[in-house]
This record gives structure tokens, C-alpha cells and sequence, in this order.
């Protein structure tokens, strides 16, 4: 029902009369047979991966953004719901050509996601070193893409020295399609979960930090919930840095990374309610500049998304791990107006991984990103 409160908002504040209507009749024709109960017949009015992609990019176009959002989860919800066979048959990810990707100041090595003990046998692993993996998701833009995620966390990790650093690129088999994307996390989570419990066999869990980016944090948390189903243990730390936000409904067939997933879940908000989640999923969350979906320098939804991870890097770098302190608090006006009193908590590399609760903070518009960056900060490694 809330649907359809929604699509009457969208057609009478329209600035793009043919194209919404047009892009409508599909979402239209998907609710009106879930809403009837004809759910067989959802599948084939389910646009195609590349249409859906539109409606999606079209539908923000002079719209208010949350409500653009909520209507293109729900439209996933329903799809998700249908409980296609048809969908799930047809993009399932090509999974023996994902690959783990070690990280060296001098080189990328590649490993097969199915063959994880190459990767764990590698010259390059230094086992007395702690494993950090870092999984990207979806494609935002060409600006901020998935290769400048990974690398300005790999260089961050680096700099610090000491860690094995490995990505995992889901992108290219995700890419296309949100939407359809998401339903394919829970299979790529258990192969992450897989490549760990294989691992752990000589390896010390407690030294595996999993950080993911949109639907990254996704897998990481299909990943943690499939390693305690199958080990009865917990990965130590999983940090989702904006958790995608839709197709990810808490009880519905694709719920998202959740507190529990691991012993421990740090989560960054930069782009609530909109490509990012806005509930607290984690153990803590932290809500950069509030609840706004815009970072400030930032003037759409892909860049506020991404500014997660350059937060996140950022609080990498040896001597800038307080650059981004929080306060445990109830709002963002709260904060603003000094009536949170806890202490100060570091957001990123070095958050204690005992806090609990919702924190806010507030950043600079640009690289410093942290209120509390050294003046002469640089995100390059100068050793
Ligand atoms: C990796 O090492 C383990 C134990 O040292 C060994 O059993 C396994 O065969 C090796 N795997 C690969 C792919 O080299
Ligand atoms: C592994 O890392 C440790 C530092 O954590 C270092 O002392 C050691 O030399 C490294 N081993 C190799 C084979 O590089």
C-alpha cells in the first residue's frame, strides 16, 4: 500500500512527464500482480537488468531522493518476494572467475576465490601479520569506481605496514544491475565464508578484519553469518562502510549485514536512506554530518556514498586513527548543540571494538576529511 502513496507523489512532482510514466508502468504492472496475488505471472513483468538500471538512475531525476529510494526498494522487495525462479536462475554470478587480490607495495596477486589456499600458501601471506579484506559492491560511478576504492584503502594499508591486504572485486560480476546484484550476495558471502574456514585451519581467527563498501558490507555480512553456521565461531570484526541500502529489508529474503553477523560490527552512515542504509545495523554506528543523505562538498548520492571509504582510509594512515571523533548521541541537533556527553570515540581504523550505540560526527567538506585531521595531513604514504 505504501507503494502506491509513493507513485502518486512521483507522477504529480514529475519534471520528466514520458520517461517516469513510461519506467512507472513497469514498477505499476509488478505491484499490481503482487498485490493481486498473481505472483507467478511477476517474473515476466520484471523489466529487463538493463531497464531497471534506468528506472533507477531516471526515477532521481527531480525527485526527492528518499522517496525515490523507498520506491525502488520496494519495487525490489516485491521482485525478491515473488521468489522468482526465473530471476535467480538467470543471474547467478559466474563465481569460478571472482578473485581474491593480495596487495604488495610491488604487485597485485591474483588468486582464484575457489582456490583459497594458493592465496593462503602465497610467499607474499606473511601469517604472523593480521588479514584485512576488503569487498566492493556495486559500481557507483565512473568517478568514484571500484578500483579507486581499492586502492586508496589498499595504499592506506600499506602505509601502515605489517597487514596482509587482500580485495575482492564483485563489481564486474555486479555491476549491471542493482538490483539483481543484491540477490546474489548470500552466494558470494558463503564463498567468502568458505575461503575463511579454510583459512582458520592454521591461521588465527582473531586476526581477520572483514570491511566492505555497499553491497561489499552485504557479503561480508552473508560471509560472517555463514562462518558461525558452519564453525560455531565469529569473525572477530566486520566494518560495513555504507551498507547498501536497497533490496535490504530487515525479515525479508535479503537482510544485510546485522549486529550478530560477527563479534563485532562497526558501521559508517554517509548516505542514509538512500543508497546506503539508514537504520543502525551495527554493534555502533556512526553518523557522519547526521542523517542527511548529502556529505557536505558532495552534491549527489554516488560521492556521499563513497565518502565511507575515503573517511574510512583516511583513518588508516598512522597518526590520523582520531581524525574522525564521535559522540554517542540521539541526533544530529543534539550534537550540534553539546548535549551528548560521553567521551570521544575514533571512527575507523581505530574504533574501540567495544562501543556500543549510535554516534554522530561531523566532518570538513573535503580530504582532510576528519575535524580533527593534523593540519599537514597528507593521504599519501611518504616512507
Ligand atoms: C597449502 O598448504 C597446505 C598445508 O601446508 C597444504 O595441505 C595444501 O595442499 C597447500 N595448498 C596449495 C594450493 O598449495
Ligand atoms: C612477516 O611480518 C613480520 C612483521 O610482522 C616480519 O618481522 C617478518 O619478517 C615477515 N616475514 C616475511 C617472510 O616477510
Amino acid at each position: 500500500m505504501r507503494f502506491f502513496a509513493y507513485l502518486t507523489v512521483l507522477l504529480f512532482i514529475s519534471h520528466d512527464g514520458y520517461c517516469v510514466e513510461f519506467h512507472m508502468s513497469d514498477v505499476f504492472s509488478v505491484l499490481t500482480h503482487a498485490t493481486v496475488g498473481a505472483l507467478e505471472s511477476i517474473p515476466r513483468s520484471i523489466p529487463s537488468p538493463s531497464k531497471f538500471f534506468e528506472l533507477s538512475k531516471n526515477v532521481l531525476i527531480g525527485f526527492p531522493y528518499e522517496i525515490a529510494y523507498a520506491l525502488i526498494n520496494d519495487f525490489c522487495s516485491a521482485a525478491l518476494n515473488s521468489n522468482s525462479v526465473f530471476v535467480k536462475a538467470k543471474f547467478t554470478p559466474k563465481i569460478e572467475s571472482m578473485s581474491f587480490i593480495l596487495r604488495t607495495k610491488d604487485a597485485h596477486i591474483s588468486i582464484p576465490i575457489n582456490n583459497p589456499n594458493a592465496l593462503w600458501n602465497h610467499t607474499e601471506f606473511n601469517s604472523s601479520n593480521p588479514l584485512t579484506i576488503f569487498v566492493t559492491g556495486w559500481k557507483t560511478n565512473l568517478k568514484h569506481d571500484v578500483s579507486t576504492a581499492q586502492d586508496t584503502m589498499s595504499a592506506a594499508y600499506l602505509c601502515r605496514g605489517n597487514v596482509n591486504f587482500v580485495t575482492l572485486d564483485t563489481a564486474a560480476y555486479i555491476d549491471t544491475l542493482y538490483s539483481w546484484s543484491a540477490f546474489n550476495t548470500e552466494t558470494i558471502g558463503e564463498c567468502l565464508s568458505n575461503a575463511l574456514q579454510s583459512l582458520i585451519t592454521r591461521y588465527p581467527l582473531e586476526k581477520i578484519h572483514l570491511i566492505g563498501h555497499s553491497l561489499g558490507a552485504q557479503i561480508c555480512g552473508a560471509a560472517g553469518r555463514h562462518f558461525t553456521t558452519n564453525t560455531k565461531r565469529w569473525i572477530p570484526r566486520i566494518t560495513g562502510l555504507d551498507p547498501a541500502n536497497p533490496c535490504f529489508n530487515n525479515g525479508e529474503a535479503l537482510s544485510g549485514l546485522f549486529r550478530g553477523d560477527a563479534q563485532y560490527v562497526d558501521v559508517i552512515h554517509t548516505n542514509p536512506g538512500c543508497l546506503g542504509k539508514r537504520e543502525a545495523v551495527g554493534d555502533a554506528d556512526f553518523y557522519c554530518n547526521g542523517m542527511s543523505p548529502l556529505q557536505p562538498g558532495s552534491f549527489d548520492v554516488s560521492s556521499s556514498h563513497s565518502r565511507a571509504w575515503q573517511y574510512y582510509a583516511e583513518s588508516v594512515y598512522p597518526g590520523q586513527e582520531s581524525n574522525f571523533l564521535a559522540k554517542e548521541c540521539t541526533s544530529m541537533q543534539a550534537f550540534e548543540t553539546n548535549c551528548c556527553h560521553g567521551p570521544w570515540i575514533s571512527m575507523g581504523y581505530a574504533t574501540p571494538t567495544h562501543v556500543k550505540g549510535k554516534y554522530f560526527l561531523k566532518t570538513h567538506s573535503k580530504s582532510p576529511y576528519g575535524e580533527n585531521s593534523r593540519k599537514y595531513y597528507q593521504p599519501v604514504c611518504v616512507n
